[in-house]
């Protein structure tokens, strides 16, 4: 089992921080190969909530090293504080590993993500306004600013000063904003430079070699299948790719290595920011899944979309990565529903269709045809296996895991690590 990848399944916040930290004690290296800040992942140990952004949860397991890979973008302000925060609570930080290939998000690429959406008005993705998109753009545009550029001087301010020619000409003359001068963003960079230094690795090699040594490698994926820049709701996404072939590409570790792609998947639907979301409510069921599964956002704070589950969408994770088992979350927050509404297919304009379209109009249009199953009154947060859950719970879990295409391997029914049942062995 040398490398395996855990990633959201929806459209985020499914527990992907409580799945990867579950893991971390067993595993050798906890990898982020996507995203950025962007992502807010809870992780509770004991009577200890941490939230983390930007560090792999693997930081929270002693044995565990901790790396972020080339495909993430990395605000180094916020890097500094989440570690001086761990730090401050007696998490030790040091043996976290950093890309030199890692693109950095600069704080042009944050006031270009404000004004942007700003400008979008009712058309706005709803960004967490991290600096995300423009920051990916940088880097394909190629004209980003990397890890290994806090090392060479004179080539961060060539970088920064190339930036931020064509910036400055869209922020007065489109966004009519001040004009930002190169010289105080290589400063601020620079003052970072040093703290970062010890962390600073070619994390491909060290990543291959421990593969290869036997050492067992765990992808932690942000953000979800969804939210995918080409497999998810374009435009209505985040702009790296969260799915599974986001950690070859974001790692530099090939397919053949890896054996296991587990999706995390919450037992209901949430979604933050705007675009389509087919089995989303608008009514006291969505108030109440939001109530009792505390569904806020981590990183904005935003209140998050809540809906019933839509089996279509958990097949297609199952499709685009290759699913090779499920992760089931939040199983508890539904219990006390008499009857739990399950979305089997859409109809679209008039017709039955099983599968997510392709089409973005379609999808749109799309109307979740719902199958109604039975619930459960039982408090299942003390289960320990299967056999632990009402009747109508297994069969709740059953249903899905028939609709979903992989095995579901393990249950949430809590956010602490002890609160989880575990039906197949991930390791
Ligand atoms: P992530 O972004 O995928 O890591 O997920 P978030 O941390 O943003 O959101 C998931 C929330 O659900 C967090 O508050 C977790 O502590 C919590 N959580 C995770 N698994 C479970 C579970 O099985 N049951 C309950 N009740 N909460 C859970
Ligand atoms: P985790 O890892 C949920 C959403 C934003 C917005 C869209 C684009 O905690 O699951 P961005 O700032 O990335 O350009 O915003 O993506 N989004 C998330 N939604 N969970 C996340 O991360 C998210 N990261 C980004 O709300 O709709
Ligand atoms: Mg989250």
């Amino acid at each position: 089992m040398p490398a395996l990848v855990l990633l959201g399944a929806q459209w985020g916040d499914e527990g992907k921080g409580k799945a990867t930290d579950l893991l971390g004690g067993s595993v050798d290296y906890v990898v982020r190969y996507q995203g950025g800040n962007n992502a807010g992942h809870t992780v509770v140990v004991g009577d200890q909530k941490y939230a983390l952004h930007l560090l792999p949860s693997g930081i929270l397991s002693p044995g565990c090293t901790p790396v972020i890979g080339n495909g993430v973008v990395v605000d180094p302000a916020v890097l500094l504080s989440e570690l001086s925060g761990l730090n401050e609570r007696g998490v030790d930080t040091s043996k976290l590993l950093i890309s030199g290939n890692a693109h950095l998000i600069t704080p042009y690429n944050v006031t270009v993500d404000k004004v942007t959406e700003r400008f979008l008005g009712k058309r706005k993705i709803g960004t967490t306004g991290r600096g995300i998109g423009p920051t990916y753009a940088d880097k394909i545009n190629r004209v980003g600013v990397r890890v290994q550029d806090l090392y060479d001087e004179s080539i961060l301010e060539q970088k920064v000063e190339a930036a931020l020619e064509q910036k400055n000409q869209l922020l007065a003359k489109v966004f009519n904003r001040r004009a930002i001068e190169s010289g105080r963003i290589v400063e601020e960079m620079l003052q970072y430079a040093e703290q970062i230094r010890p962390y600073v690795a070619d994390t491909t090699l060290i990543l291959n070699n421990a593969i290869d040594e036997g050492k067992v490698v765990l992808f932690e994926g942000g953000q979800g299948t969804l939210l995918d820049v080409d497999h998810g709701t374009y435009p209505f996404v985040t702009s790296s790719n969260p799915t599974a072939g986001g950690a070859c590409t974001g790692s530099g570790v090939g397919p053949t290595k890896i054996s296991r792609v587990i999706g995390i998947l919450k037992a209901y639907t949430t979604r933050v920011g705007a675009g389509p979301f087919p089995t989303e409510l608008h009514d006291e069921d969505g108030e109440a899944l939001r109530r009792i599964g505390g569904e806020r956002g981590v990183t904005t704070g935003r209140d998050r979309r809540c809906g019933w589950f839509d089996a279509p969408i958990a097949r297609y994770a199952t499709r685009v990565n290759g699913l090779t088992d499920f992760f089931l979350t939040k199983l508890d927050v539904l219990t006390g529903w008499e009857r739990i509404p399950v979305c089997v297919a859409y109809e679209i304009d008039g017709k039955r269709v099983e599968e997510v379209p392709y089409n973005q109009t379609d999808f749109h249009h799309a109307k979740p045809v719902y199958e109604m199953l039975p619930g459960w009154s039982e408090d299942i947060t003390k289960a320990k296996t299967f056999g632990d859950l009402p009747k109508n719970a297994q069969a709740y879990v059953k249903a899905l895991e028939e609709m979903s295409g992989a095995p579901i391997s393990a249950i949430g029914v809590g956010p602490g690590r002890t609160e989880t049942i575990e039906i197949n062995s991930f390791l």
